[in-house]
């Protein structure tokens, strides 16, 4: 078997479609509506063509490129401040992670065969709690009306965990992903509370504990891979710092009470929260997207730009 594998050969079947979305957009885009709205209408036919053959297809059409801020929350349907379909994108986007998860740890274990054997054991608990993880998740799709496969697959998770180092691993998946984890983990479990809905909000909380083991495995790897190696040290320093650039996003509420407890420190939090600041606000984006949307379905409609007249009062988020 080869070591060091590259997502490409991740192996899945035919309900999953792959796609290449990296999140490195958002960090270079301004907080000005109208810079926004160019950038995603330059870069629309890409987006389209990602979710090609997925349920997201649909959704697209409908709202143009910019969706994603529009479902984010608000809209009829919305409970607890989540829109359904944002719940089934956000399910299926970890139920993916959970996989890629699991196939990161165990490389690790195979990966490394020289190294420290509780390192090695570590890793191989994590496959245990990730593998239970992928059938929570796919149990809470099942329980919001979702399907696996219906939305395409990045293998961001994945890709942040083929370096050669196993101290870079352990930055990049344990501490900057499984860490985001945990604030997702935090915030789902508040919306199962907040609409009553104990089988989210009791499962999520099971799995937030595995992941603060995870997260601590992290800081207590790269603490001890990188004891009197300086130059290692600051190499793993970079990639968390590039790493949390690249996945961090717009109102993103850090659970600090549990980052703390994996062996955060309040200067790293206070840095990740400075990181998320420069992002454009969350207001911003639903403006940009709402524009985005009324020109889309205006071109939909046959209307030259210089027909449009704007949108019309009767708009609404799904
Ligand atoms: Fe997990
Ligand atoms: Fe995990």
């Amino acid at each position: 078997m080869d070591r060091f594998m590259s997502h490409h050969h991740l192996a899945r079947d035919s309900r999953f479609k792959r796609t290449d979305n990296r999140n490195q957009l958002m960090q270079s885009i301004p907080e000005d509506v109208t810079e926004i709205v160019r950038i995603f209408e330059k870069i629309a036919p890409k987006i389209r063509e990602r979710l090609a053959g997925t349920e997201l297809e649909a959704v697209y059409d409908d709202l143009g490129p910019g969706f994603q801020f529009l479902i984010a929350s608000g809209g009829r349907q919305s409970k607890g401040g989540h829109s359904p379909l944002q719940v089934k994108t956000q399910l299926h986007g970890i139920f993916v992670g959970e996989m890629q998860a699991l196939e990161a740890a165990g490389r690790t274990v195979w990966d490394f065969p020289d190294s420290p054997w509780e390192f090695r054991m570590n890793m191989a608990r994590q496959c245990w709690d990730e593998a239970r993880h992928v059938q929570t998740f796919e149990k809470l799709i099942d329980h919001v009306g979702g399907e696996v496969g219906q939305y395409p697959e990045s293998t961001f998770l994945f890709e942040t965990s083929c370096h050669a180092d196993p101290v870079l691993r352990v930055t990049g998946v344990n501490r900057c992903l499984e860490g985001l984890a945990c604030d997702a983990f935090r915030s789902l479990i508040e919306y199962g509370k907040a609409i009553d809905d104990l089988k989210i909000s009791q499962s999520i909380d099971f799995v937030l504990a595995d992941e603060l083991t995870h997260v601590r495995f992290g800081s207590e790897w790269s603490r001890e891979f990188t004891s009197g190696d300086p130059d290692r040290a600051k190499r793993a320093k970079d990639f968390q710092r590039e790493t949390e650039q690249a996945f961090s996003f717009t109102g993103r509420q850090l659970a600090r009470e549990e980052r703390l407890e994996a062996g955060f420190t309040e200067e790293e939090l206070d840095e990740i929260e400075r990181i998320d600041a420069k992002l454009p606000k969350r207001e911003i984006l639903v403006e940009a997207a709402e524009i985005l949307r009324d020109r889309h379905r205006a071109r939909g409609r046959g209307e030259t730009l210089s027909q449009y007249q704007g949108p019309a009062s009767d708009e609404s988020n799904p």
